[in-house]
């Protein structure tokens, strides 16, 4: 993963360092924020966000376009969060090949339109280098973060178990034509 930084109108998104290790843990030591993750369970100590971090560069994959980006705003430099464009893992059993994007903001951050506007850089990315189609999944009951999926205009799959083993509320949106 190249250390690439990405400008939008508001944010700064680059890749994570070893000095991010803080913030990742105040991010996804909030049972608000963790629940809507993985096993749903806050991250231990910063020490475990130091293994997080390690292991994004795996964990995105060599997609050109792929990456776990730290998002902070860009008049105060405050860190806001945290948005990933990745292999999205299939169920077991199940034959595809998607990228997914995905969005884990610090709660103080919520509210300003960050998680949108940070993720439609890295869907504008995705299209740009070439994919024809972008998932989000999110938990069934993440009003929130379907929010997201709808602000950026993406179509509503309705439950789907193709990916991470487990049912999810699935979210598309193609590459848009000429
Ligand atoms: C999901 C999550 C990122 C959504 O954050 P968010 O701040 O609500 O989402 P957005 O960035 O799209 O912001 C939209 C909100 O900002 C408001 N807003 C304020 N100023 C704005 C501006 N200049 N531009 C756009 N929106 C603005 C919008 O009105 C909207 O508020 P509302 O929901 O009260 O109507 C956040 O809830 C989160 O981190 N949750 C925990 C982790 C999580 O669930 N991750 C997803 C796993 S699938």
């Amino acid at each position: 993963m190249a250390f690439h930084v990405i400008e939008t109108e508001r944010l700064t998104l680059r890749p994570f360092t070893p000095e991010d290790a803080d913030f990742l843990y105040d991010v996804f030591s909030r049972p608000e924020v963790a629940r809507w993750s993985g096993d749903g369970v806050p991250i231990a100590d910063r020490d475990e966000a130091l293994r997080r971090i390690a292991g994004q560069p795996k964990r995105a994959g060599d997609h050109p376009a792929a990456g776990i980006f730290h998002v902070s705003v860009r008049e105060t430099g405050v860190p806001a969060g945290l948005v990933l464009f990745a292999p999205l893992p299939p169920s077991e059993g199940v034959d595809r090949d998607d990228m997914e994007v995905g969005w884990h903001f610090h709660p103080d951050a919520w509210g300003n339109g960050y998680a949108t506007e940070a993720a439609q850089a890295l869907v504008d990315r995705g299209f740009a280098a070439g994919l024809g189609e972008i998932y989000a999944v999110t938990h069934p009951d993440n009003a929130a973060s379907q929010a997201v999926c709808r602000r950026l205009g993406m179509t509503d799959l309705g439950l789907r178990s193709e990916w991470y083993d487990v049912e999810l509320r699935a979210f598309r949106i193609d590459q848009p034509r000429e």
